[in-house]
């Protein structure tokens, strides 16, 4: 995965580009595109470790959303979109809490491949929170909330989409799980 250290260099040229959602990108499609198709990416999976104070949580009490963690021999299934290039200029936005935009080779289901762009939110970022174990993840999720809405949503909505991608995320389901096991016992 490279670097897209210039942010503003996929607005330059007109041609659509690939767009990678692992994510919201994959459930809350608040943006035109010309085609999405089912894709995984390669050396990745998805994790519950990044803070969330701008839509799942505030600054002072963040959520919990997903990012990608490096790991040798994971594939992390999502959704590619192509968009025009104009369109970064709205997903920059949304995906600014500590996100930053990588290009990476996208694998589609037939097994054809192209570049696209991902957003990931690395160690490094101010809103970075690491790993918990899962049923601390849900219980965390279970309180949190931000101007996007309740980051239980988020969890479920998430859940769902895998579920519909055929997707067997082990991490998101478990995270489900204690987060309806904590709603049954009513903490
Ligand atoms: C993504 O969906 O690809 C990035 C993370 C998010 O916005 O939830």
């Amino acid at each position: 995965m490279s670097a897209g250290q210039n942010r503003k260099g996929p607005t330059e040229s007109g041609t659509p580009l690939w767009v990678f959602g692992y994510g919201s990108l994959i459930y809350k499609v608040d943006f035109p595109f010309v085609e999405c198709r089912a894709a995984k990416i390669r050396g990745w999976r998805r994790r519950f470790w990044q803070g969330s104070h701008d839509h799942r949580g505030t600054r002072d009490a963040p959520g919990r959303v997903v990012t990608l963690i490096p790991c040798k021999g994971a594939e992390c299934h999502g959704m590619a979109y192509l968009v025009a290039p104009g369109v970064f200029d709205h997903l920059d936005v949304r995906e600014k809490n500590g996100y930053m935009r990588f290009t990476t080779d996208l694998i589609f289901r037939d097994g054809q491949s192209a570049t696209g762009w991902v957003y990931v939110a690395s160690r490094e970022n101010q809103a970075f929170l690491g790993p918990a174990t899962e049923r601390e993840i849900a219980r965390h999720i279970a309180t949190s909330a931000g101007p996007s809405g309740s980051n239980r949503d988020y969890l479920l909505r998430l859940a769902q989409a895998l579920r519909e991608l055929g997707d067997d995320d082990a991490h998101v389901f478990a995270v489900e799980r204690h987060l309806r096991e904590l709603e049954r016992a009513g903490r």
